[in-house]
């Protein structure tokens, strides 16, 4: 393992050393949004100040230079992600984007009334919400593998029974099951089914390739991997993409249009409407260099020894229950505290400085599954250190001497 300078790599991040009520700032919400280095700040700085125009239109030198970025963008995240080509890699707003157009023009396009779709007990509301509307609009039918007590998924091929679709979630953001993506894909495509992995919490985390993968949809957002808010993107099998119908249509979308009908470029631009979000796709793409040259199996390593510290420290709390799996567990630890509720708990820990999150996570019905108001979680990233995960603990031992 190469060696890196951790406290150095902090150091790339002003906003951590901030104070917040009085005490130094602890950030442990990092699976709800991470903080940005200045790489990528300045990358923002410097489009806006010396390359700002638009894409694809202008044939001088600014939007010549956005174009060139955006495009840079594209293909970086296509080497992140392992994709063939760039023309796999279509920008969105973030993981929720990515998978409303697949249920919007994949779903519209191939399920009729009695197909499944299946998902798994764990999803987040992106990855369920969009499919009960495509049920309801095509009358499929959505199939849950259940989740088993351990919080692992307690899958069986027989579920992939009738299956068009298997969309499922790569690193659970309220358990941090870190779900066996490659093996799911084999199965699912041994009975047919396409498959989408929503990548939220695994992207920037631990290495990850979609040929590995072998899924044909696998969505993610910028803002969870060091890049900015309103900007990520979505993997798709070009032979998938090039079949499916446009959902938004407008500008840079078309090759030519009369006043009756349109015709559409390929993709990634037949799904991409109108002026896209230049500067951020800049950012997301000096993201992607900046976590490149740290090297993701030491991003997942540091966080695997941050969360086992942190698993570690909660299970001596009295009354404390940590959820999810004891082994192969991504970047967080949510707990049960029967002595408070995650509202006044991370209350209680904002007033020390430290940012928890409490709640259901966006994942309602597992949390009604689980018989639980909701969890608190803390969640880490590369920047964070076992000092902060040692004051984390002194700050939740400190609420049970408080609520208990
Ligand atoms: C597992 C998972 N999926 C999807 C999302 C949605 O991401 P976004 O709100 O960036 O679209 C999140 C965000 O918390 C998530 O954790």
């Amino acid at each position: 393992m190469t060696s890196i300078d951790w406290a150095k790599v902090r150091a790339d991040f002003p906003i951590l050393a901030q104070q917040v009520n009085g005490r130094p700032l602890l950030y442990l919400d990092n699976a709800a949004s991470s903080q940005k280095p200045r790489a990528v700040i300045e990358s923002l700085v410097n489009y806006y100040e010396r390359d700002n125009a638009n894409v694809h239109r202008g044939l001088h030198e600014l939007s010549s230079r956005a174009t060139d970025a955006f495009e840079g963008a594209r293909t970086k995240i296509a080497r992140y992600l392992g994709a063939e080509s760039a023309e796999q890699i279509i920008f969105t707003r973030g993981t929720t984007e990515g998978i409303n157009l697949v249920a919007n023009t994949w779903g519209v396009a191939n399920l009729k009334a009695g197909d499944v779709i299946l998902l798994t007990e764990m999803e987040h509301h992106s990855n369920l919400v969009p499919w009960q509307l495509l049920a309801e609009r095509t009358g499929a039918k959505l199939r849950f593998v259940p989740v088993a007590d351990d919080g692992t998924l307690a899958f069986e091929p027989a579920l992939l029974e009738g299956v068009k679709l298997f969309a499922f979630v790569h690193v659970s953001n309220s358990l941090g099951t870190i779900n066996p993506a490659a093996d799911l894909c084999r199965a699912a495509r041994a009975a047919g089914a396409v498959t989408l992995v929503d990548g939220a919490q695994s992207t920037g985390h631990m290495p990850v390739n979609v040929r590995e993968i072998g899924c044909d949809f696998y969505a993610f957002s910028g803002h969870k991997i060091c890049a900015p808010t309103g900007i990520g993107a979505l993997y798709g099998r070009l032979e998938l993409l090039e079949k499916m119908p446009p959902w938004h249509g407008g500008g840079e979308m078309i090759v030519s249009v009369t006043y009756e009908r349109a015709t559409y470029k390929q993709p990634p631009h037949k799904f991409e409407a109108g002026t896209p979000n230049i500067a951020d796709a800049v950012g997301l793409g000096a993201a992607i260099d900046y976590l490149e040259a740290i090297g993701r199996q030491n991003i997942f390593d540091h966080d695997a020894e941050l969360t086992a510290r942190a698993v570690h420290h909660l299970a001596e709390i009295p009354g404390v229950r940590v959820l999810g799996p004891q082994k192969s567990r991504g970047a967080l630890a949510a707990f049960h505290a029967e002595w408070a509720h995650p509202h006044d708990l991370t209350t209680f820990a904002n007033e020390h400085g430290l940012a928890l999150r409490g709640g259901h996570h966006c994942t309602q019905p597992l949390m009604r599954k689980m018989k639980l108001p909701g969890t608190t979680r803390a969640s880490f990233y590369f920047y964070n250190t076992l000092d902060e995960v040692d004051r984390m603990a002194e700050i939740l031992r400190a609420a049970h001497r408080f609520f208990a």
